[in-house]
């Protein structure tokens, strides 16, 4: 039995979910949705009428520390092995760790929850020990025809740190092979599968692994299932990750089923490697993200 200490509205419920984990459910006419406090993960928007928006792997693990593969994974202090050598896990340890939900409130069928992560709340956390610095970082989800999703940090400590963030959505498509994402023409991007700094030509489509991180503050449309598709747009984020697997990547995945690199994208809002924000005492960054679908 789980309960919560914030009261909740009627479209909300707090339940057990996958492995037992605490996960708050949202149903109002506007949308349906789910996110685990384990990572403050968003398993799940669909708003109504629609088909679910974002993916999750059938294989996914669902335990304490461990990752969700699917949803949307919190990715700080770091990306990725992060920009320093011996920094561990990958993605660094918010998407680990146990979030508080601080509140959770219903405008008219928009579903809004707010969660918090302090220093205080990291201890035994992996990655928790490469991590000194006085934070205090509150992630606010609300669901409704849009899902708008904002991380914001504030720098509680004595010292300046700096630090990289993503919001490392996975979106549902029919088949990746097929899927494009407009918006990026024209920009700069580091190919993290070659090495290479390259110029985007044209729509993104895919043909294999793709791993970039795209310069670039505009919002993409990424076209993957018929007569859909689904506007990200972003306020403090100057970089756009996308990303899939392909073949030989999912299948060395023990949490990505061998077969599902087809039906997912990610398409991530974030300010990475170069782009990291710099927090001086007191100083706080929101970075977020609003993801519409059209017809
Ligand atoms: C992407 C990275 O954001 O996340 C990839 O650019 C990485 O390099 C992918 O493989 C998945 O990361 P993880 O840690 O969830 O397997």
């Amino acid at each position: 039995m789980v309960s919560s200490s914030v009261s909740l509205p009627a479209s909300v419920t707090l339940a057990e979910g996958e492995g037992g984990l605490p996960v708050v459910r949202v149903q109002t006419s506007l949308a349906s949705g789910e996110l685990y406090l384990n990572g403050a993960h968003v398993t799940s928007w669909t708003p109504t009428g629609s088909q679910p928006v974002i993916w999750v792997s059938g294989s996914s693990e669902f335990a304490p520390g461990k990752a969700i593969r699917g949803g949307i994974p919190l990715c700080f202090p770091w990306f990725g092995p992060g920009r320093e050598p011996g920094l561990a896990p990958a993605h660094g340890f918010a998407r680990l760790a146990l979030w508080r939900l601080v509140e959770a409130r219903d405008d008219d069928g928009e579903v809004t929850l707010v969660l918090g992560l302090t220093q205080a709340d990291i201890h035994g956390v992996p990655g928790a020990g490469h991590w000194p610095h006085s934070f205090s970082a509150t992630y606010t989800v609300t669901f409704a025809r849009d899902l708008i999703v904002a991380l914001r940090v504030e720098n509680t400590g004595e010292e300046m740190f700096s630090y990289e963030e993503a919001l490392h959505t996975y979106l549902a498509v029919t088949d990746i092979r097929s899927t494009s994402v407009q918006g990026l023409a024209g920009t700069t991007y580091l190919d993290k599968v070659s090495g290479a700094v390259a110029s985007q030509d044209g729509d993104v489509s895919f043909t294999g692994e793709t791993d970039r991180v795209y310069n670039s503050a505009c919002t993409a449309v990424v076209t993957g299932a018929p007569g859909r598709s689904v506007l990200v747009t972003k306020v403090n984020s100057v970089n756009t990750v996308v990303w899939n697997p392909w073949m030989a990547k999912s299948a060395a995945m023990p949490d990505f089923g061998d077969d599902e690199w087809t039906g997912m994208v990610c398409v991530e809002t974030a300010n990475v490697l170069d782009d990291a924000i710099d927090l001086a005492p007191g100083e706080s960054h929101t970075m977020s993200s609003r993801y519409a679908v059209t017809d």
